[in-house]
């Protein structure tokens, strides 16, 4: 998969240097690629923003510059991109939009600063290619570049070989069943008081994973009565309506 983000901080970006994004990029699996926006800006102070029209507080990132870089970055490839623009004005950005985005072969994040891009930058984009405008929660950050962060984590592990163990992906938490995932433990057997459940200790599969769906199900129902509402009633059974 190729990876563009266009950005007035590359610095920023640097995390995806580190950890199973940084090693997907050494191995290939991610060709990852950081654009200083400034880099389009035609002035000697480099500028990329300018007062809204209208007025208001802050400042609009300018559509000439916005749309020269996109228009150059999408000419060095050969295939039509999906264009990524997070905005807290978004639509939710989910494991499903992940799992979307990571069959796609080309994206590119346009991180926006300030009080937002130009909004004819997005209209014209769309007359070219995909555009998702996309919000990763409730809040506003300063920009888009760590919401870009996020989203490439969160679709740079599903690509495959970038997770050693790719069962790993479906027992977590907003996986394949909907639920959030059942806690988990490890070594020392005691710890502070704390004893690991025995029925991990069994051995016993079939009860180890009746309690990982019954916890998974508690836990679901406590904290996000929204997902487990969504659930298919086809995917529960008898006990699981118990629970
Ligand atoms: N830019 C600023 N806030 C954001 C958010 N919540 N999601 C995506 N992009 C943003």
């Amino acid at each position: 998969m190729r990876i563009d983000i266009i950005t007035i901080f590359p610095d920023y970006l640097a995390p995806l240097g580190l950890s199973l994004v940084g090693k997907a990029r050494e191995s290939g699996l991610l060709d990852l690629r950081i654009h200083d926006l400034r880099e389009w800006a035609t002035d000697r102070h480099r500028t990329v923003d300018d007062t809204p029209y209208g007025g208001g507080a802050g400042m609009v990132m300018r559509p000439d510059v916005w749309g020269q870089a996109i228009d150059d970055v999408v000419s060095q490839g050969d295939m039509p991109p999906h264009l990524i623009v997070p905005t807290p004005a978004g639509h939710p950005f989910t494991q499903r939009t992940a799992n979307d985005l990571a069959a796609e072969p080309w994206l590119i994040f346009a991180c926006g600063r300030y009080e937002g891009i130009d909004a004819r930058v997005v209209a014209d984009a769309r007359t070219r290619m995909r555009v998702s405008e996309v919000s990763i929660g409730d809040y506003v950050l300063n920009g888009g570049e760590v919401a870009a962060l996020v989203v490439v984590e969160a679709v740079g592990r599903l690509l495959p070989g970038v997770v050693g163990n790719p069962e790993s992906l479906t027992e977590e938490s907003h996986g394949a069943d909907g639920l959030l995932e059942y806690p988990v433990y490890t070594k020392p057997p005691s710890w502070r008081g704390m004893d690991v459940p025995d029925v991990l200790l069994s051995g016993h599969h079939a009860r180890v994973a009746r309690w990982r769906r019954d916890e998974a199900l508690r836990l679901t129902a406590r904290r996000r009565p929204d997902l487990l509402a969504r659930l298919d009633p086809a995917t529960l059974d008898d006990h699981d309506r118990e629970v």
